[in-house]
């Protein structure tokens, strides 16, 4: 079992993140059985997808190495690094792009949603960020990889490619399967249950970020759209109220029960009970998370070693596969 998943250094983690991919990063990695390998990865070539300014991404990219190993993401179990210390990933890539077709990218939610009708002026980059995607986790052999449900598209298409690499050039990669949170495969904005909650999204209430203190968590949860009804007992009762479900999927999540569980205990209770219930919750969570991210980033230069260390290790895993791939099309390095 090989599991490789990465993150945008963005400087924003947010409760989506948190509990469609992280909670998950962790729990394999506390449950990863002795000689298989968890590699968590800082999506920092990725991020220049986008303008970016400079001193923000590097002060991001320890910010958020910093966040990941406040959640638990401890690296004597999992290698924890940032894509760019690994230039294999941009070497694989680059040869995945004579494979990649663009009617494949082209048809990528991400991009026609962020592409919209200013394709011809979005970057390079942006189109082909799928490729460099299937080249993170193909470089890996990765078996399994853990993302929410909006990522699913990209790792459908890091199979095809692996598919027809295979073809053409012979047996050289294995297929990732997604490894999607039950859970919160999609946690949605607080204020438009209709859009999932994004870094992106300019309302700053419509997410928690995990930085938020105490006071702004509760304030949130409470201005949250949600409606007058109370409460119902089954999952099934949620169908066509977009908002509460999310809300209820929220604390199931954080409490690690099933939705159903949630409603058997709040059953009949509108939103003025349940959503302090939440909020505390969410604190609970989110509280001890933020101590100790405060205290990490007290010494940036200890979680820079730490990306370091975790890119010589993730280098020797991604070598036989640069190599392998690199022989298989004919080149001589
Ligand atoms: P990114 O940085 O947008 O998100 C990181 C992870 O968080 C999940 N996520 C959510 N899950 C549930 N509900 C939400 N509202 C929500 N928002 C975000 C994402 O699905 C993701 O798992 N392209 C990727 C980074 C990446 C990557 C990879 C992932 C680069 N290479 C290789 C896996 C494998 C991205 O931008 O994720």
């Amino acid at each position: 079992m090989r599991v490789v998943s990465g993150i945008q250094p963005t400087g924003n983690l947010h409760l989506g993140n948190y509990l469609g991919a992280i909670k998950q990063w962790v729990a394999m990695q506390d449950a990863m059985p002795e000689g298989d390998d968890c590699l968590f990865f800082l999506a920092d070539l990725h991020a220049l997808s986008q303008p970016v300014i400079p001193a923000e991404l590097n002060a991001h990219t320890t910010e958020m190495a910093a966040t990941l190993l406040a959640c638990g993401i401890d690296p004597k179990r999992a290698i924890l690094f940032n894509q760019a210390r690994v230039p294999a990933h941009s070497a694989l890539h680059w040869i995945l792009g004579g494979t990649a077709r663009m009617g494949w990218l082209g048809r990528m939610t991400q991009w026609k949603d962020k592409a919209g009708k200013k394709g011809e002026s979005q970057s390079v980059g942006l189109f082909t960020y799928p490729v460099l995607q299937a080249a993170d986790v193909l470089l890996y052999q990765a078996t399994h990889v853990p993302v929410g449900e909006d990522q699913k598209q990209h790792l459908e298409l890091a199979r095809d490619i692996a598919v027809k690499f295979n073809t053409d050039y012979g047996d050289t990669f294995t297929l990732p399967e997604p490894f999607i949170s039950k859970a919160a495969p999609r946690i949605m904005s607080l204020r438009d249950a209709s859009a999932k909650m994004s870094k992106s999204d300019p309302s700053d209430a419509s997410r928690i970020n995990l930085v938020d203190d105490d006071d702004t968590i509760a304030s949130k949860i409470r201005k949250a759209k949600s409606d007058a009804d109370g409460l119902p007992g089954e999952v099934a009762g949620l169908a066509e109220r977009p908002e509460a479900r999310n809300l209820v999927t929220i604390y199931a999540a954080l409490a690690g029960v099933t939705p159903d569980a949630v409603l058997a205990q709040f059953a009949g209770q509108g939103f003025g009970a349940f959503k302090p219930a939440l909020a505390d919750l969410a604190v609970a969570t989110l509280s001890p998370i933020r101590q100790r991210l405060t205290a990490l980033l007290d010494d940036r230069a200890a979680v820079s070693a730490v990306l370091a260390d975790g890119a010589a290790r993730a280098s020797v895993l991604a070598a036989p596969t640069l190599a392998a791939a690199q022989a298989a099309v004919g080149l001589q390095v």
